[in-house]
């Protein structure tokens, strides 16, 4: 947090197929794997382009109850479907050892392209509309704890799991960064 590269809009790609983008895909799936996250966006290796990863777990709640493997999308974009929103918890690897409860759209529509040249186009919910959320902001230069509504809800994952986590399932703050 506080890294120019994180603060600042990325650029677009200008040929998702190139060479060069296979090579950082490559990076970046072994950080996210390092990592054991569920999202990883470019900007979050020092690269400023428009490029962004995401899985999802078959234990999170998605909508329609499947994991999403992992999907590679570059130059993202988002609709929110509808005016709903959601908090929940979230936490992101460039912002290490901190969590926050963050509103986000709780319906989507994203689309993007593969860097195999494959367009995408996907709805989402849930956990899976949040990490897409996630992801999409770092190309903006957007953190999570700039989305939030209560700041008093920013705080240590230690914290989190001694004083919040009786309210809900132990599952709840065991949440993958992105
Ligand atoms: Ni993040």
């Amino acid at each position: 947090m506080g890294h120019p590269v994180l603060r600042t809009p990325a650029e677009a790609v200008a040929d998702p197929t190139a060479p060069e983008i296979r090579g950082l895909v490559r990076d970046m799936i072994e950080t996210l794997a390092d990592a054991d996250g569920a999202g990883l966006a470019a900007p979050q290796v020092h690269v400023p382009l428009r490029v962004v990863m995401f899985q999802v777990p078959g234990h999170r709640e998605t909508g329609n109850g499947e994991p999403v493997p992992l999907t590679v999308l570059v130059n993202p974009e988002i609709v929110p479907l509808g005016e709903d929103q959601d908090e929940d918890w979230e936490a992101c690897l460039s912002v290490p050892g901190l969590t926050g409860l963050v509103p986000r759209w709780t319906s989507i529509r994203y689309s993007g392209t593969t860097p195999y040249g494959e367009r995408i186009e996907q709805m989402a919910e849930g956990f899976h509309a949040r990490v897409v959320q996630h992801e999409c902001d770092h190309l903006d230069g957007i953190l999570y704890p700039a989305r939030m509504t209560d700041m008093s809800m920013l705080m240590f994952r230690e914290e989190l799991r001694h004083y919040v986590a009786s309210e809900d399932d132990e599952e709840e703050t065991e949440r993958e960064s992105a």
